[in-house]
């Protein structure tokens, strides 16, 4: 008999409860040294979470779920880069640090609230839609397994914004005011 592995929703929800773990962690922290590895992992957890819903959970979802709820959960995300990448680029000593992590924090209790809400959220309408969690499940686990091996060889890559024009989480997407 095949061993049952965790389905896309399942997954997903694991990742939700380890980065609300780490965002504990960080708050419980006080030493800058300590906190700075926390913020490290938070950032990773949040990029690979970010990256697998985006590349393969979304698409999967879309057109078969509320239009709205997909389009909110994107732009949700990239609101989330662009403070990880402030914390990416940073150092708990910075003015600020605590703040930024703390309404991350918050935009993503939020934005997994939108997710995991009882018949309404993102997952219980794919559910309803018949969408095939098994087998994306699958695909994601091997996905944020690539990634989180390519983190460790080769460091956090920037977060990259993927509905915001003006504005973006790329290096040097951000314009600076001419002196
Ligand atoms: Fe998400």
């Amino acid at each position: 008999m095949a061993v049952r592995e965790p389905d896309a929703i399942a997954l997903l929800k694991q990742d939700h409860r380890e980065v609300e773990d780490l965002f504990e962690q960080y708050e419980k922290a006080k030493a800058d040294g300590r906190k700075s590895k926390i913020a490290e992992q938070i950032c990773s957890a949040l990029i690979a979470h970010t990256m697998i819903e985006e590349e393969i959970f979304y698409p999967a979802v879309r057109g078969k779920i509320e239009e709205d709820t997909v389009d909110e959960a994107y732009v949700e995300h990239d609101g989330a880069k662009m403070l990880i990448q402030e914390l990416m680029n940073g150092s708990p000593e910075d003015d600020f640090y605590d703040a930024k992590m703390t309404v991350l924090s918050e935009e993503i209790k939020h934005h997994v609230h939108e997710e995991e809400a009882r018949s309404e959220g993102m997952f219980a309408q794919a559910r309803q839609a018949g969408v095939d969690v098994a087998e994306l499940g699958q695909q994601m686990r091997q996905r944020k397994q690539e990634l989180l091996a390519q983190f460790k060889a080769g460091g956090l890559p920037q977060p990259k914004t993927t509905t915001f024009g003006q504005m973006s989480a790329s290096a040097g997407g951000v314009a600076v005011p001419a002196e």
